[in-house]
């Protein structure tokens, strides 16, 4: 029986006491592992590195100040409040608001695109561990290939024309975040985020060390951060707002499904402000890291996608311990996907469990096995069925731009409006305590700041 918003069983269901993470710092790290991934890692240098540097990371950030963290502390509030997974928390709250109902499609938009873009992130992903394995086995020391881009550029293009290594490395990489979400979320995800993010955090500063040591590392602080406004276009600011939303994992059910994991005592803004710094210092660590390189070879900061897979490796043969920096990279890149990756997951399959009382185990094996069907369609759209029918784009890219540019958009559009017009002020202090001055500034950021530049930035570039 279907009540005003919501169903009578979601309301059974409803546990506020549900487990939560031990401390602030494990949700810190599970929600940082969420945000940092390979969106900060090969996304953020080499869109950067398109859109001309210094004047599009400033734009990023301004974009990461003004609205990602007021939605990220949006979400995790949501998801705390209500200890649902994302449709359940939008149903409970209209509910509980006297919105309408229908609100609670946009939890299950939010829920269908972790889905979408964990289908083509797997794949992603898996090249990573791939090129962890190539270069770890020394592949890219061949004596004789120094600067060699047919070497490196054959070697992505094998990769992506063949199905069965796209298909193994896929595979691998989910089956590793299968079995982390499916031990539960203590026992499995907690477990693997205090060991995961630790590591990463500590590759990341020796390979920024290393870089800085051996390569032109005033070029590359130049690049990153002196702004260059002929070069800033229109379009980078909408990829840089997208991209804010896909980097901190917004408007993607990830944040609301850890938020309803969250311990009660702690602080939600503050908790949004750590998670949004440490996604932000990681991305322009990371730019750190490369572009010494690059600078110091000569080679093109704004080569695209290929940044990391084609022009990195032409430098692993040239500079001292290359074999080791390359797989120390590459498995960098892979445990940021695989943090990632969880949190992706995550809302399916706790979705399936409070909507239809499964157990983890069978929603985790069924999401998982979805998953890989699905990722089917990205893996044989970069060989077999490489062909422009969406849109002139091929499913990957299809599926990229639709999760990333349309669903997210969508998403942080609605969940900005749903907060600044339906939630009440007794909710908002739930979110930030009760005497707070944040709640006017959140109220207004979310009821016209968020909408207004969305639209203004939809119906410019339509
Ligand atoms: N934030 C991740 C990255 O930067 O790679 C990607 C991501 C994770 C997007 C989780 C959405 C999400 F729900």
């Amino acid at each position: 029986m279907r009540e005003e918003g919501v169903t009578t069983q979601e309301l059974r269901d409803y546990r506020p006491e549900q487990k939560t993470w031990q401390g602030r710092l494990t949700f810190i790290m599970a929600a940082s592992g969420s945000a940092v991934g390979l969106g900060n890692l090969w996304k953020f240098p080499y869109v950067a590195g398109e859109n001309g540097g210094g004047a599009f990371v400033l734009v990023y950030l301004a974009c990461i100040i003004f609205f990602g963290i007021p939605l990220l502390m949006a979400e995790i509030g949501i998801g705390r409040s209500t200890r649902k997974n994302a449709y359940g928390a939008f149903s409970i709250l209209a509910e509980k608001t006297g919105a309408s109902k229908y609100w609670r499609s946009v939890g299950g938009l939010a829920i269908c695109t972790s889905f979408l873009i964990l289908s083509f992130y797997i794949v992603v992903a898996g090249w990573c561990l791939y090129y962890f394995y190539i270069t770890a086995t020394g592949y890219f020391n061949v004596p004789s290939h120094s600067l060699d881009k047919n070497l490196t550029g054959r070697t992505f293009e094998t990769l992506l024309a063949s199905p069965t290594i796209l298909i193994i490395s896929s595979i691998a990489f989910l089956g590793m975040t299968y079995a982390i979400v499916t031990s539960g979320v203590v026992k499995g995800i907690e477990k693997a985020i205090n060991w995961l993010m630790p590591s990463m955090m500590l590759i990341l500063a020796a390979l920024i060390g290393y870089s800085a040591t051996i390569g032109n590392f005033d070029a590359a602080v130049e690049f990153l951060f002196k702004p260059d406004f002929s070069k800033l276009t229109f379009d980078s600011a909408i990829i840089a707002l997208g991209h804010s939303f896909f980097t901190l994992s917004l408007a993607s059910a990830s944040m609301i499904t850890y938020g309803s994991y969250m311990p009660g005592k702690a602080s939600i803004p503050k908790t949004a402000f750590a998670v949004a710094g440490i996604d932000t210092l990681v991305a322009l660590t990371a730019g750190l890291a490369i572009f010494p390189l690059v600078f110091q070879h000569g080679l093109e900061p704004g080569a695209g996608p290929g940044l990391m897979f084609i022009s990195l490796p032409l430098i692993f043969n040239d500079i001292p311990y290359g074999q080791l920096f390359g797989s120390a990279f590459f498995f960098m890149m892979f445990i940021a996907a695989l943090t990632s990756g969880i949190s992706l997951m995550e809302p399916t399959v706790a979705w399936l469990e409070q909507r239809f009382n499964w157990t983890r185990k069978k929603s985790a094996a069924l999401t998982a096995f979805s998953l890989w069907l699905v990722s089917l369609g990205t893996v044989f759209s970069l060989n077999i069925w490489n062909s422009p029918a969406f849109f002139g784009k091929n499913l990957f890219d299809a599926l990229d731009y639709l999760t990333a540019n349309v669903f997210m958009t969508l998403g942080a559009l609605a969940t900005a409006i749903f907060c600044g017009y339906c939630l009440k002020t007794n909710q908002l202090k739930l979110l930030f305590g009760e005497e707070s001055l944040a709640i006017p500034a959140f109220r207004a950021t979310m009821k016209y700041l968020v909408p207004l530049f969305i639209l203004a930035l939809a119906l410019t570039s339509i």
